[in-house]
């Protein structure tokens, strides 16, 4: 495999000697690619959210760490490129993928003779796997939406976000296809994953949205427009909590309220089945600069920010989780997703 073909737009790009990285931050105004080649530069494209979302991280790690055997293979190389590993490690906390991925290079590696050869079949795996399992969800969820009209997503969990397609634009990609009508995207303050990534990214594919305020979803929901809020997730315990982008929580508990359903999609690689419940994730706390104007920003100021920028939602709350393994209905009531661990 030397390529992934892609179905819509292109986070990243594994060029055969590089990585090339849609800055994410200057969307939709700028299409502008960054090229990296060592896994220093990748890891702090993670950090600076140039490339986000769980899946999209751990992709981005895997070729890190064929950039990071490229660089040092001709000497000492294991040693240099578990200390790579270690960076790509700790540039984001919440989503398991980038350590799933991380693990699954590093294993890759451990009996490999050609090392880059092996760490670059690994890399173009996990890509292609990821877009596979989107597909595959796509289908799966657009099966449980049925006769669905309207839907509500939050953050961006699409092609930007994943290897293609996306988890929870995958399932609304495919419904689209089979007759939904109305997709609403909540703006996702405070980065805006939501107003800049996600309605942009539906209209390269021919798909309307209308994008709401954070704060107009009980509203909307109260007005009984929408069947289903459609999440991704950073991360799903055994018992099936689900960590995902502040935000996810409280439309759960709205959509409660309302009896409007809640799905999450995302592949198998978003399960910590180490983790029994959602207690043990840890949650992301970023700059305050990212929501404090600069004027409460100086040294003395009165005025703080609390940033945490994922939350958990309780299992109880979530009607069906959507992997590429299958589904599982309410899945408090039964064991969480542990019924899909082989
Ligand atoms: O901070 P971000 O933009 O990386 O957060 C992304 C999300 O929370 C997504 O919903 C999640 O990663 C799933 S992406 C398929």
């Amino acid at each position: 495999m030397s390529e992934i073909k892609q179905l819509s737009v292109q986070a990243l790009e594994w060029t055969g000697k590089s990585l090339r990285v849609l800055d994410q931050r200057l969307l939709p105004e700028q299409i502008r690619y960054h090229e990296y080649h060592d896994a220093e530069t990748v890891a702090e494209a993670i950090r600076s959210m140039q490339v986000r979302g769980a899946p999209a991280i751990g992709i981005a790690a895997a070729y890190g760490v064929v950039l990071s055997v490229k660089r040092h293979y001709r000497a000492d190389w294991r040693e240099r490129v578990e200390r790579d590993i270690q960076l790509l490690a700790e540039s984001r906390p919440t989503a398991v993928n980038l350590f799933w991925a991380l693990d699954k290079m590093r294993a890759a590696l451990a009996a490999a003779e050609d090392p880059l050869v092996v760490a670059t079949e690994a890399a173009l795996r996990i890509h292609q796997d990821d877009l596979e399992a989107n597909l595959r969800m796509g289908e799966l969820g657009a099966d449980v939406l049925g006769e669905a009209r309207a839907v509500m997503t939050h953050c961006n969990a699409g092609s930007l976000a994943t290897g293609g397609y996306g988890t929870a634009l995958g399932v609304i990609r495919s419904a689209w296809r089979r007759g939904l009508k109305t997709v609403y995207a909540g703006e996702t303050r405070p980065w805006l994953q939501g107003a800049r990534l996600t309605v942009w990214e539906l209209a390269q594919d021919g798909i309307p949205s209308t994008l709401i305020a954070d704060s107009a979803a009980a509203w909307l929901m109260k007005n009984g427009a929408l069947d289903w809020i459609i999440v991704g997730a950073d991360r799903i315990a055994a018992n099936g909590d689900v960590a995902n982008k502040i935000g996810t929580y409280s439309l759960a508990v709205l959509a409660k309220q309302h009896d409007v359903k809640m799905m999450v999609v995302a592949p198998m690689s978003t399960i910590d089945f180490s983790l029994a419940n959602g207690n043990g994730i840890e949650i992301e706390q970023r700059h305050p600069a990212e929501l404090l104007p600069d004027c409460y920003l100086q040294k003395g100021s009165l005025v703080q920010a609390w940033n945490p920028v994922f939350d958990v939602t309780p299992a109880q709350l979530i009607t069906a989780i959507v992997t590429e393994r299958g589904v599982v209905l309410n899945p408090a009531e039964h064991g969480g997703v542990r019924s899909l661990k082989t």
